[in-house]
């Protein structure tokens, strides 16, 4: 029998737990940090530092870590572990840099040419001003580096666009803003789109739709992303394949060609433009909360399959979802995604976890005298099955009618798109 570890704290690492939980061959399942849902689940631990998780994993003869954050690829966890022959799915520090920088990504995908926004790269105020001469507007402005999903701005014009520059090379994302992207704004709509990988070759996983402003309409500020669901039917079959095609596979072999082939999961954030898919971004991660709807619809094997990534070779044959659609409602704190109070008690997620086509997955709580109590900006991601979207869409906002939280919000329009 197995034992498998969780890295992270997330919904994300609540849906890979629970989903893991599942499969056949495994006995326990550990979080590292874990929250209070999480450890409703499976058994949570504390380990923060990298020698810590590998004392861990040899002392409990650990068969898989997974990594959920991009914080620790970028750290080079996933290279310690496998120095340690400890089976890892996740990238390498190496690797982890097409998420970790955009401009790493973006030169990548000019060298092998792989559908992305025109740009330029500066690690210098004045000629990143200078580029702006002549150019269209909107324009997109982004820092290099890991700035938790706010280093992006969109310009409206000029004048924003330098004011942009100027904030981030005054620090305002730290040294993530030393080196900054200035792109061509892409009209269109977006897509979350998944592809597991062994080093060499990827296959298709699945895709999601995010919505990542605050407020229904898509109104307001960004955030990591309010609710999802899946399958996201703007991605038709013709969009999946050119995805593979023309993204997902060229950039394995163009990992492979610069001597940092990428194992893991390689989450593509695209814009589906009337001129085709083009790459947004790259992440090294599953997407939260895109995975709370994916692993509500996964029917494989999921330890096996991340195992055969893991080991060089992955196994297509593990990977299947229920042909239901799946939504994910987040409850977030009020304030999110600025500052927000921690420490409220949410009632009611007993009786709303109890309907047998939700699964409320936790993000951001803890246990306090007998209460959970939140903790973080996002604090909940109650997902739904449900036949077709519209009825998924139904069966979540049952239960998070249920859940009562007066210092939280939410909102009531996720999934709009398809219904
Ligand atoms: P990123 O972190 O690069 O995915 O950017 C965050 C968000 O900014 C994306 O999800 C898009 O909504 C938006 N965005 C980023 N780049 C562009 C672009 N070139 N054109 C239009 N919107 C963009
Ligand atoms: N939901 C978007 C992300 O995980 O980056």
């Amino acid at each position: 029998m197995n034992k498998v570890l969780v890295i992270g704290s997330g919904g994300r690492e609540h849906a890979l737990s629970w989903r893991l939980k599942q499969s056949l061959g495994v006995s326990q399942i550990f979080c590292a940090s874990g929250n209070a849902g999480i450890a409703q689940d499976v058994t949570c631990v504390n380990l923060a530092a990298h020698d810590e998780i590998v004392k861990f994993c040899h002392k409990e003869n650990i068969s898989l870590v997974v990594i959920g954050p991009e914080q620790p690829l970028v750290d080079g966890l996933a290279d310690i572990l496998q120095a340690e022959n400890i089976p890892v799915f996740g990238c390498s520090k190496k690797a982890a840099r097409l998420e970790g920088s955009k401009i790493f990504m973006k030169d990548l995908c000019k060298k092998y040419n792989i559908p992305t926004a025109a740009y330029g790269s500066f690690s210098d105020k004045q000629e990143a001003i200078n580029f702006l001469e002549g150019k269209n507007f909107p324009i997109v402005v982004k820092a290099d580096g890991l700035a938790a999903g706010k280093g992006v701005f969109i310009a409206e014009n000029k004048k924003d666009a330098i004011e942009a520059v100027e904030n981030m090379f005054s620090g305002e994302f730290g040294t993530a803003g030393s080196r900054i992207i200035i792109e061509e704004f892409l009209d269109g709509v977006e897509a979350s789109f998944f592809a597991l990988c062994d080093g060499k070759k990827a296959v298709e996983f699945s895709y999601a739709q995010d919505h990542k402003r605050a407020y229904d309409g898509d109104k307001g500020p960004n955030t990591g992303g309010m609710g999802t669901y899946s399958p996201a039917p703007v991605v038709t079959d013709e969009i999946r394949k050119e995805v593979m095609e023309k993204i997902i596979h060229p950039t394995m072999a163009a990992m492979e060609k610069e001597g940092c082939p990428f194992s893991g999961v390689l989450f593509a954030g695209l814009m589906l433009t009337k001129n085709g898919a083009k790459l947004l971004e790259y992440n090294a991660r599953f997407g939260d909360p895109e995975t709370q709807s994916l692993m509500m619809r996964f029917d494989g094997d999921l330890f096996r399959l991340l195992l055969s990534c893991a080991n060089g070779t992955v196994e297509e044959k593990f990977i299947s979802f229920s042909k239901q659609a799946a939504v994910c409602v987040v409850m977030a704190a009020s304030g999110y995604p600025a500052a927000y109070q921690k420490g409220s008690i949410i009632h009611g997620l007993e009786k709303a976890g109890a309907f047998p086509n939700v699964k409320i997955f936790h993000a951001g709580t803890a246990e306090k005298d007998g209460n959970i109590v939140s903790v973080g900006g996002r604090v909940l991601g109650v997902t739904a099955l449900g036949d077709n979207i519209k009825e998924a869409q139904h069966n979540a906002y049952k239960a998070v009618d249920l859940i009562d939280w007066k210092e939280g919000f939410y909102r009531r329009d996720i999934a709009w798109q398809a219904v």
